[in-house]
């Protein structure tokens, strides 16, 4: 949802600019525009990606020691080199970069046309320029403590002014923004990705917080001008760890990452030996833990299946409700929810704006709330009574893969955790999931080894307009997952159905051209599974069928069969989504899809 990034220091800004820009393209890649300060102001924009920008920047490279950039996925007016940020204001000083919504921009844009001011493009953003300009009385950080005063909506924002040129401002509200530090540099962006390689010294501005950023030096206070105190936290992720590292695609490096992710995530909350586990992080106590009597997930998109997932491991593990709700939807409604109740947002940002609101909706009605994120430091880490972190590193590609499964790992750590506080598991049986968890990654790996075959799968079936995907109990949420990835990188239409439901409807859209997913797990359900293959081949339809190595039956029934390693059905559903991953992956391949920059969508999504 946009990345910005800002520099000073006493080195040229616009490398930093651009490479700072390319880590984070994946928020938004409509268009792209930096600002520098040499004397005066100067802007270049481009739209179309930053590669274009960069072309641009080849005929009038850029000097100054000091200055922003804005990668955009439009929100209001169209992508356009004239609606790209940075934008400036009437005396052509000033120059901002945004991430966010205003939502009272109509009202605002009305009142300064009629004090005179001219606008140059169609986006919300232009109103803070202009209101800033406004409030300039020689003191830039005044001036956009006056102009956020005006404004209503989600943002962050980096600020610079010619009369101004040894400082960068930064607020947010709503959106992310971090600042990083390297003794004679700082660095501003939209998240630590893009910061990474500079220094590990960094400070997550809080919400509703303004700082007046220096090169040794970072004041910050809230809206009002009230100081407020921040240590910088030493965040440890590996900046090689965001590179592709030989792989045509970062999606692809992370489906691959996913055994070692998975280990990783393992090893931080079980201990080996004893296999026992344990969550450093949440503050809760166990006494407050055991009094829950409900679990609610909150999450969007692919965090959303994992904690559909999650449903049906703390009902099984638990012996409690446990349900999963969007963002988007929980966070308007009244929650029936009180301080027994257990609220765990899900999300690999921790900034997706509709979780973040959900999650405050579920905080104010009295909920303890947990955030599994991959984000050290993000807000929905920092709004939270305690958090588990998903140890998948880096996620680039906006497809998500390995914060996905990582996010399954926690879930089941969390259900048994809960189950053995609860009484309803032993010790003994907590640790025989333990010992079957830990050979997940083994067994990704050797199902990755027959990439090939869905890679072959994938050259004959990439010509398809729709496919169904189906699957019982912890395989719905699979079927959900495997059909959000087909669509959002290859662009086929796929829906993900409970199997049982296919007779109230989908049935009908099957023939011979619509090729149907069905996840076949062992497990009670494993019969049914076999029902509703009989249902799809009846009618001419093709089944694509994921199943157990061992299994003898599938080959019979299915045109296509792809095996994993047995496990449980807990963890078949961990296995399962790889090759589901894969698939999307290579009939995006084969459609010559962008597949790292899907049209139309970011990483982040941090607005409404
Ligand atoms: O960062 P989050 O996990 O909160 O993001 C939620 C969704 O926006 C995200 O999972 C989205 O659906 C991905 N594009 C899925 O691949």
């Amino acid at each position: 949802m946009c990345g910005i990034f800002g520099y000073i220091g006493n080195r040229q800004a616009l490398p930093f600019l651009i490479e700072g820009l390319k880590k984070l393209e994946y928020r938004g890649y409509d268009s792209a525009g930096v600002a520098t300060l040499d004397g005066k102001l100067i802007i270049k924009k481009q739209n179309g990606k930053i590669a274009d920008l960069e072309i641009l920047l080849q005929k009038e490279e850029i000097e100054g020691n000091i200055g922003l950039a804005h990668t955009r996925w439009a929100t209001h007016g169209k992508p356009s080199t004239r609606n790209s940020h940075p934008h400036t204001d009437c005396t052509g000083q000033l120059a901002l970069v945004h991430n966010g919504i205003i939502d009272n921009y109509l009202e605002l844009k009305g009142d300064l046309a009629k004090e005179g001011h001219r606008f140059q493009s169609e986006t919300d953003t232009e109103v803070i320029v202009h209101l800033i300009e406004k409030f300039y009385r020689g003191d830039l950080a005044q001036a956009v403590r006056e102009a956020i005063g005006k404004i209503r909506g989600s943002f962050a924002i980096v600020v610079i002014h010619a009369q101004e040129p040894d400082k960068l401002i930064v607020a947010r509200s709503r959106s992310p923004l971090v600042i990083g530090l390297d003794g004679g540099e700082a660095f501003v962006a939209s998240d630590i990705l893009a910061l990474m390689k500079y220094t590990p010294r960094i400070i997550a501005l809080g919400d509703n917080e303004i700082a007046t950023v220096q090169p040794n030096r970072v004041r910050i206070t809230d809206f009002e001008g009230k100081p407020k105190r921040r240590k910088p936290e030493f965040i440890s992720w590996d900046p090689v760890s965001a590179e592709k590292g030989g792989f045509a695609h970062f999606m692809l490096k992370e489906i691959h990452e996913q055994p070692l992710a998975i280990r990783n995530t393992v090893a931080a909350y079980v201990e080996p030996k004893n296999l026992t586990i344990a969550f450093p992080d949440i503050k809760m106590t166990d006494k407050v833990l055991q009094q829950v009597n409900r679990v609610v997930f909150l999450a969007c998109g692919t965090s959303w299946h994992a904690g559909l997932v999650g449903d049906y491991l703390v009902e099984q593990f638990v012996h409690i409700p446990a349900e999963s709700e969007y963002g988007a939807e929980f966070r308007y409604k009244n929650p029936v929810i009180d301080s027994k109740t257990l609220v765990v947002a899900v999300s690999q940002s921790g900034e997706t704006a509709d979780t973040l609101a959900a999650l405050e909706e579920a905080k104010k009605a009295g909920a303890k709330i947990l955030a599994i994120c991959n984000v050290k430091g993000s807000s929905m880490s920092r709004e939270s009574d305690g958090q588990i972190y998903t140890m998948a590193g880096p996620e680039i590609g906006v497809a998500s893969t390995k914060a996905f499964t990582t996010q399954l790992v926690v879930i089941y750590l969390l259900a048994l955790y809960l189950g053995k506080l609860k009484g309803v598991l032993t010790d003994e049986v907590v640790g025989g999931r333990l010992a079957q968890l830990r050979e997940i990654p083994e067994k990704i790996e050797r199902l990755l080894q027959k990439e090939k075959q869905i890679a072959q799968l994938a050259e004959k079936y990439s010509h398809i307009e729709n496919a169904l995907y189906l699957g019982r109990g912890k395989g719905f949420p699979i079927a959900l997952e495997g059909a959000l990835k087909l669509k959002e990188i290859s662009y086929i239409h796929a829906e993900g159905y409970p199997a049982g439901e296919m007779k109230h409807g989908p049935i009908a859209l099957i023939d011979e051209k619509m090729p149907v997913v069905i996840l076949a797990f062992p497990g009670r359900r494993y019969e049914k599974i076999l029902g509703n293959i009989e249902e799809v081949k009846a009618r001419g339809g093709i089944v694509i069928a994921i199943g157990s190595e061992d299994d003898t039956i599938l080959p019979q029934r299915a045109d296509e069969v792809f095996t994993i390693p047995r496990t449980t059905e807990s963890l078949s559903s961990i296995l399962a989504v790889v090759p589901l991953q894969l698939l999307a992956y290579y009939v995006a391949l084969q459609r010559g899809c962008h597949v790292d920059q899907p049209r139309n969508l970011a990483k982040s999504v941090t607005v409404e």
